[in-house]
């Protein structure tokens, strides 16, 4: 609790939500009434307040614009049956958010402050945290530099904020993907490609452009040194069945840290399922493809949760993949998450947080 800093609250006059259609919820479409805001000024978080979701203003000479020194995190509220609004691992959230500020020269947040934000916003807004089977509320924390200047520089101050949205499926089907090996994410040893920051997303924009115009949803990112191995999906990080054995790059200087990542090896492990965490070439994934042995890949993140791939391009090759059933490791893993997720099944590793 931050009893010396309390939260001003200032509710919406009229909530929105009778307006919203929650059974055709889109990604990150439309917002929940209230928003969380915290400033950081003069060396210290001050200021923090929750207000009606509204348009923010800021000089143009805003930094975050020109230099991107911007970081976010991806969360989500969900409803149990017995009406209770549960998080998933926050501090995992709150930790990588942490470690992107450091990269990002950004001040980093107290879990007191943090937790109690996250709190307060969503047990405000918690009757717009979807019942329907698969819907949500995705949580969007970010911050950002506010100096209103053009000189390039280390912003001296922040911005912090929370806002939320009902949301649907990211992925409504299984996704095309191309293994990229002529444009880069992130660069190995001393690049920012752990930390969770805008510009990271900007440099994926171009090559996934050029994807689509192949006819593919996404590109697989492989190593700067060599494009030998596979590092992630530019939404998720990426998991492969081969032999029976579930398998997914290690995590480094260049691939995020996902927590829906680390939280399927551990329930994999639980199921029985052997899982190795290492390097995985795109000659190994070819070669797997070509003999029979590779029986699942899909990508797993907040947003995308699990997502199976249904066909993998690479040079001048189109792999069709089978699809994905019930029996399917995927499956079984997405089954088991969101059962927790949502109080469904025992949370048998603790990852749950209540929060209204
Ligand atoms: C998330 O999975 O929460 C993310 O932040 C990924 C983003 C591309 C939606």
């Amino acid at each position: 609790m931050i009893a010396t800093m309390p939260i001003n609250i200032n509710k919406v006059q009229k909530s929105r939500i009778d307006n919203v259609d929650f059974e055709n919820l889109q990604f990150g479409k439309i917002f929940a009434d209230h928003m969380f805001s915290i400033d950081f000024e003069q060396q210290t978080w001050q200021n923090p307040r929750i207000e009606p979701y509204d348009k923010i203003q800021f000089e143009p000479s805003l930094l975050a614009i020109h230099y991107g020194q911007a970081i976010f995190e991806g969360m989500k509220a969900y409803r149990t049956p017995q009406n209770e609004i549960v998080t998933f691992r926050p501090l995992e959230n709150l930790k990588r958010l942490n470690r992107s500020a450091e990269r990002m020269c950004m001040p980093a947040l107290s879990e007191d402050l943090f937790m109690e934000a996250l709190q307060q916003l969503i047990s405000l807004d918690k009757d717009w945290v979807p019942s329907k089977n698969g819907s949500t509320l995705y949580i969007r924390p970010f911050m950002f530099a506010t100096d209103e200047l053009v000189g390039m520089n280390i912003s001296e101050t922040y911005r912090f904020m929370i806002i939320t949205s009902p949301v649907g499926a990211y992925y409504a089907a299984p996704v095309k993907v191309k293994i990229e090996t002529e444009y880069l994410r992130a660069a190995k040893e001393g690049g920012v490609g752990y930390a969770k920051t805008a510009g990271n997303y900007a440099a994926s924009m171009y090559p996934m452009k050029l994807a689509r115009q192949q006819g593919y949803d996404q590109v697989i990112w492989t190593d700067s040194r060599e494009n030998k191995y596979l590092e992630e999906f530019g939404t998720m990080n990426i998991f492969l069945k081969i032999n029976g054995k579930l398998l997914t790059p290690e995590t480094g200087d260049s691939v995020l840290s996902g927590i829906t990542r680390d939280s399927l090896i551990q329930l994999a492990k639980h199921m029985g399922v052997e899982v190795e965490e290492r390097k995985i070439s795109i000659e190994e994934v070819i070669k797997a493809i070509k003999d029979n042995t590779l029986e699942e890949v899909f990508g797993a993140g907040t947003a995308a949760v699990i997502t199976p791939i249904a066909l993998i391009g690479y040079q001048n090759t189109q792999y069709t993949l089978k699809p994905l059933d019930t029996n399917s490791l995927a499956f079984k893993l997405k089954k088991a998450l969101t059962d927790i997720q949502t109080g469904k099944a025992e949370d048998i590793f603790q990852w749950m947080h209540k929060l209204a």
